[in-house]
């Protein structure tokens, strides 16, 4: 089977060819590079010993998208913009090329009959948790640009399969994903000050950075700092496996992508300690606008629906965090890989 990966060649894009590849699909991965960059995909065919089909390509470029897709037979859509703060700065920017750019995805898929897309979403669109772990029936409501991208193309996708019900669509709600691969050479590379937790801590650690701001102390949580569900980026990239496999038949369905299980902030920063071998300093800040207290996935849907549960915890979560970090000081720009 032909994969078509938009934004493939990005932190969970990546991740997930190296499963595909694994797995016996072909992969054509389809990304502008606007944060990524090649040298991904070069390290995924040394993982794998599998060629990838790479082309530069924007989402928003229907023309180029309909001569793509051609012998595809479904796609993975992972290409869009995804900082929370950015997003506020810039929403047009975001909702042109998440929200407008999915729309031209899904015109050029129809037009090509090809009728197959797993979708990037994410757990932001559940908002701030009315009861926990959140389930796949937890009302949605964002509170971001972002976040609200995300949320519109989950409900196109569902006006889309209500007009034409031959289409199969799996919308995968990602809770926090991190980590890397077991190799060392891929892993995320954030351009910049990290946004993200794991990848601040593993820049403290590798000493990029002098310490860790800890947002709030004060929530209703165990130790008062936040609580998220974190969940090992190569147990994400094979929950997109099962999620192919499903669309044999027709369907919209959401699926939470989850561990099922919470840890703070300090339960973080101790596991990377431990780890690494390397102390994390840190500092306790205000709370960070928009952050909430805890949020994790009842993950049973995806059990049930795909087959799938996690299988790495926290401790292989930041090995393996830890490994292509100390590998790779400065991500894809480093070059012992
Ligand atoms: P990433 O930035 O590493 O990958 C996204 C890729 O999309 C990049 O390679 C980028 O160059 C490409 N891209 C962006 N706009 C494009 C366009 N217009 N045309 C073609 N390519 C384009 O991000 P990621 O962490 O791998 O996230 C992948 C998807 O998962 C995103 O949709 C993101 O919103 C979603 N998601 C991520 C997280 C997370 O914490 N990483 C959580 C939930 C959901
Ligand atoms: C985790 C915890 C922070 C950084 C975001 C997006 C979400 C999804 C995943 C895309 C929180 C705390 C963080 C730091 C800290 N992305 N923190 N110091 O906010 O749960 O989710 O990424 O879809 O949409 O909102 O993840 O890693 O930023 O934060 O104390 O420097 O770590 O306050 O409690 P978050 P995160």
């Amino acid at each position: 089977m032909d994969i078509f990966l938009t934004g493939g060649a990005g932190y969970i894009g990546s991740h997930t060819c190296v499963e595909l590849l694994n797995a016996g699909y072909n992969v054509t991965v389809y990304d502008n590079l606007s944060n990524s960059s090649q040298e991904s995909l070069k390290r995924v065919e040394k993982i794998t010993s599998k060629k990838i089909r790479f082309i530069r390509g924007d989402i928003k470029d229907e023309q180029k998208l309909i001569s793509s897709l051609s012998g595809m037979d479904a796609v993975i859509h992972f290409a869009g913009l995804k900082a929370v703060g950015e997003s506020v700065l810039k929403p047009l920017e975001y909702y042109d090329n998440n929200t407008a750019g999915t729309i031209t995805l899904l015109k050029a898929m129809q037009k090509k009959e090809v009728k197959k897309i797993v979708f990037s979403s994410s757990a932001t669109v559940y908002g701030e948790p009315l009861f926990l772990p959140l389930t796949e029936e937890h009302p949605l409501r964002v509170t971001n640009p972002y976040g609200q991208t995300k949320l519109m193309i989950e409900e196109i996708l569902r006006d889309l399969y209500k007009s034409d019900d031959s289409w199969a669509i799996s919308i995968l709600r990602y809770f926090n994903p991190v980590g890397a691969h077991k190799s060392g050479i891929i892993g995320e590379d954030p351009q910049g000050v990290p946004n993200n937790l794991m990848p601040f801590i593993s820049q403290v650690a590798v000493g990029k950075r002098d310490e860790l701001n800890v947002f709030g102390d004060d929530y209703d949580t165990p130790d008062g700092t936040g609580v998220r569900d974190y969940i090992h980026v190569v147990d994400l990239a094979k929950a997109h496996v099962k999620a192919l496999q499903i669309l044999d038949k027709p369907k919209c369905e959401a699926i939470n992508i989850g561990t099922g299980n919470g840890y703070s902030v300090l339960e973080m920063v101790k596991a990377f300690e431990r780890a690494s071998g390397k102390k994390i300093a840190y500092k306790i800040m205000p709370r960070r606008d928009g952050d909430i207290a805890t949020c994790y996935a009842k993950a049973q849907k995806a059990k049930e629906m795909l087959g799938w549960t996690a299988q790495k915890g926290i401790e292989e979560m930041c090995e393996d965090t830890w490994r292509w970090q100390i590998n790779n000081p400065d991500g894809y720009k480093s070059t012992n890989a």
